[in-house]
C-alpha cells in the first residue's frame, strides 16, 4: 500500500508546546528530581526535547514494550521486550509517552512500575486521541489532543517508517 504524509502539526509548533510542558513540570517538581522513563522506541524524540526544557534535575531510563506490530492497529498484548536499568524505589518517576491510543500500553505499564515503590507516578503524552479509548488511564501532562487519524513523524512510525521527520504528519493511505 502506497502512503502519502500530510503535516498536522509543524516543529515550531511542536516545539513551543513541549516548552509549556516542560515549564510545568519544572514548576510541579521544584526543589526535587524527576525520573523520566521512556518507552521506546516511539517516545525519544519527545524525551530528549522534554528533558533538555526541564530545568529541575533529571535522570532517565528506558524500556521497551511491545503492542503494535507493522500494522495501524492494536493487539490488546502488550509484552516488555526491554526493561529499565535502574529500580524505582523513592523516585519521581513521570513516564514519557509518545501517544496515547486505546491506553491499554500505558494502563497495564502504569500497573507494574507502580509495584515497583517509586515516591510518585505520573504521565507524559505527546499526543493523546481521546476518542480511541478503551481502557482509562490518568494523563498528567499531555502535549496535544489529535482526532482519530493514524500520525507519524517526531519519533512516530508507521511499519518502522518515518520516525524521523521533524514534524507530526497524518498518515493517508491511496
Ligand atoms: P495503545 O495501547 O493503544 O494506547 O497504543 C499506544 C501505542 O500505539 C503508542 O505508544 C504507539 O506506539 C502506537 N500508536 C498508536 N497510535 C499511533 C499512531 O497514530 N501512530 C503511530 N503509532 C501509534
Ligand atoms: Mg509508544
Amino acid at each position: 500500500m502506497k502512503e502519502r504524509v500530510r503535516i498536522l502539526l509543524p516543529e515550531e509548533k511542536v516545539n513551543a508546546r513541549i516548552a509549556e510542558i516542560a515549564q510545568q513540570i519544572s514548576k510541579d517538581y521544584e526543589g526535587q528530581e524527576v525520573h523520566l522513563v521512556s518507552v521506546l522506541k516511539g517516545s525519544v524524540f519527545f524525551m530528549c526535547e522534554l528533558a533538555k526544557r526541564i530545568t529541575v534535575p533529571v535522570t532517565m531510563d528506558f524500556m521497551s514494550v511491545s503492542s503494535y506490530g507493522n500494522d495501524t492497529k492494536s493487539s490488546g498484548v502488550v509484552r516488555i521486550v526491554k526493561d529499565l536499568d535502574e529500580p524505582l524505589e523513592g523516585k519521581n518517576v513521570l513516564v514519557v509517552e509518545d501517544i496515547i491510543d486505546s491506553g491499554r500500553t500505558l494502563s497495564y505499564l502504569l500497573e507494574i512500575l507502580g509495584k515497583r515503590g517509586p515516591k510518585s507516578l505520573r504521565l507524559c503524552t505527546l499526543l493523546d486521541k481521546p476518542e480511541r479509548r478503551v481502557t482509562q488511564v490518568a494523563v498528567d501532562y499531555t502535549c496535544f489532543n489529535i482526532p482519530d487519524e493514524f500520525v507519524v513523524g517526531y519519533g512516530l512510525d508507521y511499519a518502522q517508517k518515518y520516525r524521523n521527520l521533524p514534524f507530526i504528519g497524518i498518515v493517508e493511505f491511496e
